[in-house]
């Protein structure tokens, strides 16, 4: 899959942009705050439908504009497709995928598959089980839509059942809990069923690719850590509704939910340690380049193309054998990927890139 054309209008700090990158890697070199990220940022708001800074849309308006335009032309071994943003400071959103609108931003996953990676996701690792979440959460759903909607259902589930709890918990509540104690354990089921057979495969891709990237001398296991499982004799779906009773009187006390899928984790080990507690900083940035990489292999599987790869800033962050091992695991995949400087990247294996200069929200090709 690879990005033909992007234009920009009042979008961010960019007033009017059009650039076609090429087939390969494109490197956008530019100081600080010159709308490096902001581009990035763009196409993952195409492939996501909205930011992966959190910002709200607004944000995304050029300051003194009421208006602005997100467009991205992508082709793919099914062809090729037209993603259009249009955000307004009154009206909010527009998604039009080939000049229609469409109705949820949920439809645009898997038009345009992105992988991003940036400098934060480098403590992937030693961050907190959000964050691992959250990882998962957005690989699977652009693998398979359904799982995003059937995630926002489980949210709004649980959203419902804490405000239940919250609700100073009324004579009547008792029926409603079981309610949505029964949502939530139909929807929980198949998250955490979607959530297990991904780790299994991510753990596998990851293993070697650390194995290789710690040039044999480390060894990664990944295994998915749900807050619920299924026990002999009890099916999922009953273990979901049990500890949600057993754990009632605590969630009511607390005012909220504390057991479910929206506290499961990834367990991450190097050599037979927790990493997420144990690693070095080395082996810790390994194993999240590991899991990052992975995506690629694992979209590569899924969808029979490789994905766009957006890497911010992050290659100045890795040493040289990490940055060599990134550029050399990314051929034939389109790559748009910032830094303030080529000059100390000169050892990782970059020479075929084609290098635009990003200054003031405008790129020129160097
Ligand atoms: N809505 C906006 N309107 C105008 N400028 C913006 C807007 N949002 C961010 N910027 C500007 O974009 C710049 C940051 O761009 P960014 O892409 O994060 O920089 P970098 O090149 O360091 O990655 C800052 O100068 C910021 O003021
Ligand atoms: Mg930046």
């Amino acid at each position: 899959m690879r990005i033909k054309a992007i234009k920009l209008i009042n979008y961010r700090n960019y007033s009017h942009l059009e650039f076609n990158p090429c087939e390969g890697l494109n490197a956008l070199v530019g100081e600080n705050a010159q709308g490096k990220t902001n581009l990035l940022e763009a196409v993952f708001l195409c492939a996501f439908g909205r930011s992966h800074r959190m910002s709200r849309d607004i944000e995304l308006i050029k300051n003194d504009q009421n208006m602005s335009y997100i467009g991205l032309s992508v082709t793919g071994y099914t062809g090729s497709r037209q993603i259009e943003v249009k955000l307004s400071r009154g009206e909010g959103k527009k998604i039009l995928l080939d000049s229609c609108p469409i109705g949820r931003s949920g439809e645009l996953l898997g038009v345009l598959n992105a992988v991003m990676f940036s400098p934060e996701d480098l403590s992937l690792v030693k961050d907190g089980p959000a964050m691992r979440r959250r990882f998962m959460d957005m690989e699977l759903s652009q693998l398979n839509p359904s799982y995003y909607y059937r995630l926002q259902q489980y949210n709004h589930a649980l959203k419902q059942r804490n405000a239940l709890l919250k609700d100073n918990f009324a004579p009547s509540s008792p029926g409603l809990l079981a309610m949505w104690d029964e949502q939530l354990a139909n929807l929980g089921e198949s998250v955490i069923n979607a959530r297990k057979a991904f780790i299994e495969e991510l753990s596998g891709i990851a293993g070697e690719l650390h194995r290789m990237i710690s040039d044999g001398r480390e060894t990664l296991g990944i295994a998915y850590e749900p807050d619920i499982r299924a026990s002999c004799g009890i099916s999922l779906h009953d273990a979901i509704i049990e500890a949600l009773s057993s754990s009632a009187l605590e969630d009511i006390r607390r005012g909220f939910t504390t057991a479910g899928p929206h506290r499961d984790d990834i367990s991450i080990s190097v050599n037979e340690s927790d990493a997420r507690i144990f690693g070095s900083q080395g082996q810790q940035r390994t194993a999240a380049l590991s899991l990052k990489l992975s995506e690629i292999e694992i979209m590569k599987r899924h969808k029979s193309e490789p994905p766009v790869l957006l890497l911010d800033d992050v290659l100045s962050e890795l040493d040289e054998i990490r940055q060599r091992m990134l550029v050399k695991s990314i051929e034939g995949v389109q790559v748009l990927l910032t830094c303030t400087a080529l000059a100390g990247l000169k050892n990782a294996g970059l020479k075929d890139a084609k290098v635009y200069e990003c200054k003031c929200g405008t790129l020129r090709e160097t």
